[in-house]
């Protein structure tokens, strides 16, 4: 394996050596396989490639100073992963073949889990597709479970440098009554479009409105929205946004410093008042905020472009249970 500048990974797909698989037939999961091979043998009419049976998750893996490596809150990513599969008629792995296949993932990559203090982590994907054929709209009769992993830099590239984001008007990435909740592919085709329009102009991410009245946030590329105002952690409450573990996780450490919480739906006109807003998810850490954009406004938050303050109290502090340097209370970090 070549030398890696951990600093300077994209996030973004990079060959390991090897990932795992199982396949759902004739009701059965079979045993998990070990491959090297990057590619599937896919049936031209698999219901994936038609109908957008397919789900996907995302957690991460990190090395602390003690060189041993941690992985954050897996449960949750398998929870959502068994709602997502449930939502689209798709089976889902048990717990047991879920957490089986993200271990071995991680053991037989070893040589690609960043070390400490470089910013960088692996990312475990886990995906979940219907392979079995089907011409007319129906669930498949096979499933396809993979999980592989890849050394990742933080999503945003500025790390935790305060960015722009853009309020798009034009598109929503999910229905009100839609999928916007679960972590289908689907969203993210639909949110192709207004990411192009926002990284050519030079926002970091579209934050996208609710896709009923356009009052009100929804939540942000791909991850949550959340901002401080009063000493109150406040995020929006909307079936249109993928709830968040990151973003979860953030509520429980922010009740522990002594903020309230709040889960309910923010009018856009609520931003001016906002003393702190960031995004919040496993990719994107806790990303903050610096400008706004809307059609005829800008919300400009923060100094001397510098994170608030207490969106780097509760950076750190996450970043320090997910790294193992300080005491795991809730018993979210599993040392593998
Ligand atoms: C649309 C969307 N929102 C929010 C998140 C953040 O969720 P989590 O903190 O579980 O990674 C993600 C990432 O999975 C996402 O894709």
């Amino acid at each position: 394996m070549e030398k890696f500048d951990w600093k300077n990974l994209p996030f973004g797909y990079y060959k390991t050596n090897y990932n795992v698989r199982s396949c759902w037939k004739d009701g059965k999961w079979s045993k998990l396989e070990v491959t090297d091979s990057e590619y599937i043998n896919l049936h031209m009419a698999a219901t994936c490639l038609h109908y957008g049976q397919e789900c996907f998750e995302g957690l991460k893996a990190y090395r602390g100073k003690d060189g041993k490596v941690r992985l954050f809150r897996w449960q949750e990513n398998y929870k959502r992963m068994a709602r997502t599969a449930d939502y689209i008629l798709m089976q889902c792995p048990p717990e047991e073949l879920f957490r089986e296949a993200i271990f071995t993932a991680i053991k037989q990559n070893a040589a690609y889990i960043p070390p400490y203090g470089t910013g960088a982590t692996l990312y475990i994907r886990p995906l979940l597709i219907g392979s079995g054929p089907q011409v007319g709209v129906k669930p498949s009769q096979e499933y396809l479970f993979i999980v592989f992993v890849t050394p990742v830099w933080p999503y945003f590239k500025e790390g935790f440098k305060p960015v722009d984001v853009w309020i798009c008007r034009e598109y929503d990435r999910a229905a009100p009554l839609g999928t916007g909740n679960i972590k289908v592919g689907g969203n993210y085709a639909a949110s192709l479009i207004p990411a192009d329009i926002a990284h050519k102009n030079g926002f970091a991410a579209a934050l996208y409105l609710d896709p009923r009245e356009k009052k009100y946030i929804d939540e942000c590329g791909p991850a949550n929205f959340i901002a401080i105002k009063n000493n109150t952690y406040i995020t929006p409450k909307s079936n249109s946004i993928l709830p968040s573990i990151t973003n979860k996780s953030l509520m429980t450490l922010a009740e522990e410093i002594g903020m309230k919480v709040e889960v309910r739906p923010v009018p856009i006109e609520e931003l001016e008042t906002f003393e702190e807003v960031g995004m919040v998810g496993t990719a994107a850490v806790l990303s903050p905020i610096k400008r706004i954009v809307d059609t005829n406004k800008i919300y400009t938050y923060g100094k001397n472009n510098e994170p608030g303050k207490k969106c780097t109290e509760l950076y750190n502090k996450l970043r320090a249970i997910q790294y193992g340097d300080i005491e795991d209370k809730h018993n979210w970090v599993l040392v593998l």
